[in-house]
């Protein structure tokens, strides 16, 4: 863990605030590069890559929502749309244009005159013109020469910049394009007034180290502020992206939680974070906002992300072996590359199959339960088994589950002992249960039915220990949210006859008549203690 910058054009005290808070490998350093500028824009085009993400489609609120949301985050430019390509699209990006943003805002247009008036019409003030350039694009997709291809974009370009807007350039397919063509390209439309000339790796085909090189070679020519746009077909859009501004690219294209085209784009949470960490490049996003940006597209577009999606997937800052507990619980640094709270997520020690003691203890201490080793053992004895099942079990229930194995009588020592439990449903059948109940060391075998299982269970164990017993209350909750959520169940038994001897018997379980039944054995090996069946 180091300092970050050390050789390079950069005063070496410059690390913000954030980057301070950020522990990366010390072998980073060795890696700066002078070419690399101190902070670049970040271009977003979740509401137009992002929307062509196959399965995405979003009404006009979703995207003004999505619009403001970016510009509250600080993106410098929201590329809102391809305004050519229908009325609904028009009128989405005119309705952003509305708002009054901060950001920029960016319609996407091809080189013609007509794409270019449908985005400015909708009131952008920043077009982003393209056209292929690599050999198969302009052959079998344009049908055009080389010459050709050239002019129009030139054409395009002086049109924009006569419309009043900021134009940026791309090269579509730029990465598998002729180097010289690339570079006569670029000296063309900067010769027409653009303001900026993106590098589009179109196919996601480029790995780090070429673009690195590829980047230094179009920076000989190229005197206006070079852009990336990195799909994520190989997995390198982010990597890619970072390469491109250590050699000097000064604007990167993001989607939120990497939508985009196919595989996707670079997403703009690792850009952010990455360009922050391993280069020390700053950009105008407030990344505190990041995890409920990520959260906000992926409801609002249906696209939910993995559980491990690096920076704001669920398990980013999620610990579970006693080991990485331990160690995050002592100094947060030995297991997290920075704190959860400067990307607007949590920390969350995950009670699972590799949980150990000491997190148990630490998380119950911070609820002010202390329990003595064996019942220690015990809670963590039924987390393991819970986890082995699929359950891994949140705060409430941790603390629910410590409660009840604190307050429980040892099975051990229970007079009434359940040694064997089926119990049968389905459709059309009547639910059955069979016990083995041993009481005081004698085994009795009882069958009943129920009208549903965990009834016909209640009435198996009554009916093996005293059909004396009654159940006066059955109480079944949910201890948090969700299908695999634990349950706690209630069981109020009395013996008839007699109000006084009431008993009443409490467990928690992931499967409802396991537990109800353990909840029932409770109460009545409470019963029996007090009263002679
Ligand atoms: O991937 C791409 O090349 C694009 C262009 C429109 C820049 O999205
Ligand atoms: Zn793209």
């Amino acid at each position: 863990m180091t300092e970050l910058r050390s050789s390079c054009s950069q005063d070496s005290n410059a690390r913000g605030p954030e980057a301070d808070r950020i522990f990366t490998s010390h072998f980073n350093r060795f890696a700066l590069d002078s070419s690399t500028p101190a902070s670049v824009e970040i271009l977003d085009t979740t509401l137009r890559d992002g929307e062509q993400t196959p399965g995405v489609a979003l009404s006009l609120e979703d995207k003004v929502r999505i619009a403001q949301m970016l510009d509250d985050l600080g993106v410098d430019v929201i590329e809102a749309g391809f305004p050519r390509t229908s009325k609904g699209e028009q009128d989405a990006i005119r309705k952003i244009c509305s708002l009054g943003l901060n950001a920029k805002i960016c319609g996407l247009a091809r080189c013609s005159k007509q794409d270019i008036d449908s985005a400015v019409d909708a009131g952008v003030n920043y077009v982003h013109t393209f056209i292929a350039t690599s050999e198969s694009h302009m052959k079998n997709k344009l049908k055009m020469t080389k010459e050709e291809v050239r002019s129009r974009a030139v054409e395009a370009v002086e049109y924009a910049k006569s419309r009043g807007v900021i134009v940026e350039f791309s090269c579509e397919d730029g990465t598998r394009t002729e180097l010289e063509f690339l570079k006569e390209m670029h000296i063309a439309v900067q010769e027409a007034g653009v303001d900026k000339i993106n590098l589009p790796d179109t196919v996601g085909t480029m790995s780090p180290a070429a673009m690195e090189y590829l980047v230094s070679e179009v920076m000989r020519v190229t005197r206006v502020p070079l852009s990336t746009h990195c799909h994520d077909d190989f997995g390198m859009a982010t990597a890619n992206s970072l390469a491109a501004v250590r050699k000097g690219a000064r604007q990167v294209h993001v989607c939120v939680n990497g939508l985009g085209e196919r595989a996707g784009n670079a997403a703009l949470e690792e850009v952010v974070m990455g360009l922050l960490a391993f280069l020390n490049v700053r950009t105008n996003i407030d990344t505190r906002k990041l995890g409920m940006a990520s959260k906000t597209v992926a409801r609002l577009t249906g696209m939910p992300i993995s559980d491990s999606k690096a920076i704001v997937g669920n398990n980013a800052f999620a610990h579970e072996s006693g080991i990485h507990v331990h160690g995050v619980l002592k100094d947060p640094s030995t297991y997290e590359a920075f704190s959860p709270e400067l990307v607007g997520m949590q920390r969350n020690i995950v009670m699972g199959k590799h949980t150990g003691a000491h997190s148990v203890k630490e998380k119950l201490s911070e609820y002010g339960i202390t329990l003595t080793d064996n019942l220690l053992a015990d809670v963590v004895d039924k987390i393991k088994r819970l986890a082995e099942s699929g359950k891994n079990v949140d705060d409430a229930e941790l603390v629910a589950l410590a409660l009840h194995i604190a307050g429980q009588v040892d099975k051990e020592r229970r007079h009434v002992k359940l040694k064997e439990f089926t119990v049968f449903t389905g459709m059309n059948i009547t639910p059955t249960s069979t016990v083995v109940v041993e009481i005081d060391g004698v085994l009795t075998r009882s069958s009943d039915v129920g009208i549903g299982p965990v009834d016909a269970a209640l009435n198996a164990i009554r009916s093996a220990v005293s059909k004396n017993i009654s159940l006066t209350e059955y109480r079944l909750s949910a201890i948090t949210g969700g299908s695999d959520a634990l349950c706690e169940v209630t069981v109020k038994l009395k013996l008839n006859g007699d109000q006084k001897v009431m008993s009443v018997g409490k467990s928690i379980g992931s499967d409802i008549v396991l537990t109800s039944v353990d909840a029932a054995m409770e109460a009545i090996d409470r019963l029996m203690a007090r009263q002679k069946l």
